[in-house]
């Protein structure tokens, strides 16, 4: 049985078929009854138009058995079809109810639900077209992530899930015990986390970094991509307790080899977006971000503008916005500050580098200034970082002494340092967080709705 997607592709008229999916809409005229039949398998639906002169009773019968959602097997010939909308439609014979979908319990109608209320509803909104085009881009990019690094001869390494150790240094993780803690806390005993399944105090991974760093001291060009965690208390739009990280890392590189690589990626994701999935961009683009696709279009043709975080600082307090976190040398550029740079100042992405060594984790190579590292965020407008990436400090003792200066215990990260021992080489990377990606490509306001089922503060449910 052919798809939906098929059906509309390859047009062959006068052909007998059968069409399995849900009704999306059932509307009646006095001389037919149209039901939108769809699949997921692309964002139109087919067209099923039941002629009331040829109707049985047990079409009849049948027939009002169809509501939003049914699901349904419709057979009929396809025939050019002569109002706008469609090239083909299903002149439609005969209908088979495979399931019922009650109207008076359904909480999908046929009007537009707001993307709130869809989320309390997260089992059913991939039926809709908002949602459904989400998942469909999802699947896209993923698949383009994969293309662009095998391309380019980058291996695909999985990363553990479960460490001992913490990447970012920012102690948001989430822990992973099997010890009854309760129980250990009612008998008032310490917790002795020799005693726990790992033999030691075990998380869920921030990033994948560390671990596919090794690989690239062996293998070259590598890449990770896999779902990471963070406890991160943040509520917000941009932000997930579990999201999906691409994070590539290759060997003998620097930084401006990073940021080379970084925005081919970028480039290489919209051009797949809008040179394949022309139906759901153009949804997109009508219904839920106008002029999505010409921006992106420009994006892809311009060269990412560059500027250090000194130079950004400068820019910002130069610019006398007023923001509600005054920018000063020293502090962390919030989101106002990202997108202010992007949107205002620059008008499109920008590379920000070489950022206060206090700001950034400890694997970043220092500058000889001895102040900033060759940290590199990527900022866009509307979202702000969408990646976070550097060159690696490969330098033993100054590693050693970074890790120190941020209160870690060198000889917790003995293995990665032993990395910096043996034939150690100048290496970068970073990380591209996917759903921020999705938000971009398709112009999807909350984070929350480009993943199937959003893990935040305070919600696991589904
Ligand atoms: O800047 P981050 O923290 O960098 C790292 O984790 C590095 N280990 C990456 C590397 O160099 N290999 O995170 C990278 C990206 C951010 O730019 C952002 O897009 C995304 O991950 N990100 C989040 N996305 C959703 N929810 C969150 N809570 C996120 N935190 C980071
Ligand atoms: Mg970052």
């Amino acid at each position: 049985m052919k798809d939906i997607k098929a059906i509309l592709a390859e047009r062959s008229v006068g052909s007998a078929i059968t069409a399995k999916g849900w009704a999306r809409t059932k509307r009646s005229t006095k001389g037919a009854t149209f039901v939108e039949l769809y699949d997921g398998s692309c964002f139109s639906g087919l067209q099923c138009v039941f002629d009331s002169g040829a109707a049985s009773p047990g079409l009849e019968a049948a027939l009002a058995r169809v509501t939003t959602g049914a699901a349904l097997a419709v057979s009929g010939v396809l025939v050019d079809s002569p109002a706008a909308g469609q090239p083909v439609e299903l002149k439609a014979s005969a209908v088979e109810v495979i399931g019922e979908c009650p109207a008076d319990s359904y909480p999908l109608q046929k009007k537009a639900h707001s993307l709130e209320f869809l989320r309390e509803i997260a089992h059913l909104r991939p039926r809709t077209n908002t949602i459904g085009a989400a998942a469909r881009m999802r699947d896209e990019m993923a698949y383009a992530v994969h293309t662009f690094f095998h391309d380019r001869g980058f291996r695909y390494v999985h990363t553990p899930l479960i460490t001992a150790s913490d990447c970012e240094g920012a102690g948001e993780m989430f822990q992973v015990t099997t010890l009854d803690l309760d129980a250990i806390a009612k008998r008032g005993e310490p917790v002795d986390y020799a005693k726990d399944f790992f033999g030691k105090k075990a998380f869920l991974s921030v990033s994948g970094q560390l671990n596919v760093e090794t690989y690239a001291m062996a293998l070259g060009k590598t890449y990770t991509f896999g779902p990471t965690f963070r406890a991160e208390n943040s509520n917000t739009t941009r932000h997930l307790a579990e999201f999906w990280m691409i994070e590539p890392e290759f060997a003998f590189a620097e930084l401006a080899d990073d940021m080379e690589l970084a925005e081919d990626f970028v480039k290489h994701l919209l051009g797949w977006a809008l040179d394949r999935c022309g139906d759901d961009m153009a949804f997109f683009d009508k219904r839920v971000q106008p002029g999505l696709i010409g921006m992106l279009d420009g994006v892809r043709s311009k060269r990412f503008a560059h500027m250090t975080y000194t130079d950004a600082i400068a820019e910002l307090e130069r610019r006398k916005e007023p923001f509600e976190f005054k920018p000063y040398w020293g502090c962390d550029l919030q989101t106002e500050h990202e997108r202010y740079l992007s949107e205002t100042v620059v008008g499109g992405p920008v590379i920000v580098t070489d950022y206060p060594r206090e700001l950034k984790a400890f694997y970043m190579r220092l500058n000889d200034d001895g102040k900033t590292v060759r940290a590199m965020d990527v900022l866009v407008p509307r979202i702000g970082e969408i990646i976070g990436g550097s060159e690696r400090e490969y330098r033993y003792d100054v590693l050693v002494e970074n890790m120190r200066a941020k209160g870690l215990r060198p000889e917790d990260y003995w293995w990665y340092l032993d990395l910096r021992r043996f034939g150690s080489a100048p290496h970068a990377g970073f990380g591209l967080g996917f759903e921020r990606l999705l938000r971009y490509v398709t112009g999807i306001e909350n984070i929350r709705d480009v993943i199937p089922f959003p893990r935040a503060v305070k919600q696991a449910d589904f």
